[in-house]
């Protein structure tokens, strides 16, 4: 749904809960990573887009140290207080404003209370990271309403926090960072270990308003197979490559994780390395060669061989990372079928949920029809397929008449 009518929604939503209109509506990206998977914990390279799916939350302070959420998409409410902030079974969902409230106040940020209303178009469960941008959208309402300040690598920085410590999912920088700092039309190279970013224009891949021919499209085909064993089997990855680099520290002592390690220096000591540990090993570093052969070939619109590194990144998380499954095979081999494909690959953590490809202006409609059809006839289930557009890191989408009388800037 359009952006403009979710936001007309939500503003009556939260007339008709809390009696008046809201002092900010933020709206937070979910994220398609285009190339660098599970290299983010790895101190490796990513590159991701924020995407035109995204959370709202509308917020208004209140005098009083309650926080007060209205969930939409599942009709619900939770509530707390920000003296006595505790993990909550019965609304999971928040969880995610529960851990950005107590790493805020950790950090030493006076937080007002708040009535908020939440709702997103990012499918739960479906790999375009719904949680980091839940988050990301809780901590930038409060930095409105606060106005205290806080950089946005530290704002991402600072939800990761949440995620790894109050929820409790270790995972990497990847989600947040994008959905924090991403920029509309351009991917994002970012260096998990030092946190440097570079925007890369998007080039020959759709822009907005372009008046030149539209090149190629990304595409992402969700294959409605929620992931299931995503935390586990999560964790056990970080875990194979944390022994990989005790095993080559043997001969390379220098190595502090899998990115300091080159191919010719993998291929060198592989056959130390038991073979679970070598397989996650080579596609971690070749993962990391090929995210910054990809930068480069998107600066040259050389999409051929951006697409080509995708696929090689998809036959790699499938058969060495071994992330991948069933349904996530069939929809990118379905995909690479198709004429006009330069690329496909599963994109996030893996397990389930959806595909990337990078598709040709005027192929878009055969490659929904095609894989549709193939996707639906292997599996028996019908995907969603939905061509991106790649927008902004979080913002504000709207704010209130109130905001000026309301807001008290707060310093930490
Ligand atoms: C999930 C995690 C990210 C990243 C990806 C795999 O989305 O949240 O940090 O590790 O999996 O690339």
């Amino acid at each position: 749904m359009n952006v403009q009518i979710r936001l007309i929604n939500m503003r009556q939503k939260f007339e008709e809960i809390f009696g008046c209109q809201p002092a900010t509506v933020v709206r937070a990206p979910g994220r398609v990573n285009l190339i660098g998977e599970h290299t983010d914990y790895n101190d490796g390279y990513v590159l991701p887009v924020a995407i035109d799916r995204s959370i709202l939350m509308a917020a208004d302070p209140r005098p009083d140290r309650q926080v007060v959420l209205h969930a939409l998409d599942f009709d619900q409410r939770a509530e707390f207080s920000l003296d006595d902030i505790r993990h909550d079974d019965q609304y999971p969902w928040s969880n995610y404003q529960r851990g950005v409230a107590f790493f805020l106040q950790e950090r030493g940020f006076e937080l007002p209370g708040m009535n908020a209303v939440i709702s997103g178009d990012i499918p739960i469960g479906s790999g375009l990271s719904s949680s980091a941008a839940v988050e990301v959208a809780a901590a930038y309402a409060w930095q409105v309403l606060s106005g205290f300040s806080l950089s946005r690598v530290e704002l991402a920085l600072l939800c990761q926090q949440a995620e790894n410590e109050f929820v409790g999912m270790k995972c990497g920088i990847m989600d947040q960072f994008i959905s924090a700092l991403g920029q509309r039309d351009h991917a994002l190279l970012i260096d998990c270990r030092t946190l440097e970013h570079e925007l890369v224009r998007l080039g020959a891949i759709a822009q907005r308003g372009s008046v030149t021919p539209v090149f190629a499209t990304i595409v992402v085909c969700d294959t409605m197979k929620r992931r299931g064993l995503v935390d586990s089997e999560y964790n056990a990855r970080r875990r194979e490559c944390e022994e990989g680099v005790r095993l080559l520290r043997k001969h390379l002592p220098e190595v502090k994780a899998l990115r300091d390690v080159s191919p010719a220096q993998f291929e060198r000591y592989q056959q130390d390395l038991p073979d679970v540990v070598r397989r996650r090993c080579r596609h971690i570093v070749y993962e990391n060669e090929r995210v910054l052969q990809s930068v480069e070939a998107l600066k040259g619109d050389d999409l051929a061989t951006f697409g080509r590194l995708m696929n090689e990144s998809h036959v790699s998380l499938r058969d060495d990372y071994q992330v991948s499954c069933r349904e996530l095979n069939v929809m990118a081999e379905a995909a690479w079928q198709v004429e006009g494909v330069y690329g496909s690959r599963l994109t996030g953590a893996g397990f389930g949920g959806c595909t990337v490809s990078l598709v040709a202006g005027d192929a878009v409609d055969r490659f929904r029809a095609r894989v549709a059809a193939e996707y639906q006839a292997a599996t028996g289930v019908e995907p969603q397929i939905y061509v991106c557009a790649v927008e902004d890191g979080v913002g504000e989408a709207s704010n209130g008449i109130r905001r000026l009388k309301l807001r008290r800037p707060l310093r930490a």
